[in-house]
């Protein structure tokens, strides 16, 4: 079985990557959606609600599977039997950090195997932290995420302010 891990920190997830998670879910015959927990950057959602969203936004993908990790990411592949890393890329900007990445992944393990697909182009300017930016100034956001994030968003923009 084909098992490809899509690794991020989902914070929250964005019309990007679900357009990135649904292409994968057809040519892998499974996709497990990994969100990072303990990263570096200050969250806005906790590890369960980010979970929480992208089991709604892939509901309809009876191949995609939505879980959690930490620590190296090849060392988590392995407990999960997969070999092949799927990422998505915007643009040249991004190209080079996930050249860095996917180096030095296959230097841990020449067994993993990265695939990059191309960022549909109407999206290649979207990021979770451009997604939060615009919301806190309450700028329109329907077009860049799904409804239930869209809800997700600010709510949680109204709970923190009050
Ligand atoms: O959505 P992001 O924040 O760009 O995702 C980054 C992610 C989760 C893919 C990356 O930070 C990661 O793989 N972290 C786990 C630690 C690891 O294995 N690092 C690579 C070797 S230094």
């Amino acid at each position: 079985m084909r098992v490809a891990v899509c690794p991020g920190s989902f914070d929250p997830v964005t019309n990007g990557h679900v357009d990135i998670i649904r292409r994968g879910a057809k040519i892998f015959d499974k996709v497990i959606v990994s969100v990072l927990v303990n990263s570096n950057k200050k969250p806005l959602f906790t590890i369960e609600e980010r979970m929480a969203l992208l089991r709604e936004v892939t509901a309809d993908l009876s191949n995609v599977e939505i879980d959690s990790f930490h620590g190296l990411l090849i060392d988590y592949m392995q407990r999960k039997e997969a070999r092949v890393l799927l990422k998505g890329l915007r643009a040249t900007s991004d190209f080079e950090y996930e050249m860095q990445m996917a180096s030095i992944n296959r230097h841990l393990n020449d067994e993993i195997e990265t695939i990059f697909v191309m960022t549909n182009n109407k999206y290649s300017f979207l990021s979770s932290s451009i997604v939060k930016e615009l919301a806190s100034y309450q700028a329109p956001i329907a077009e860049l995420v799904p409804p239930v994030v869209e809800q997700a968003i600010r709510l949680k923009m109204q709970e923190n302010k009050s």
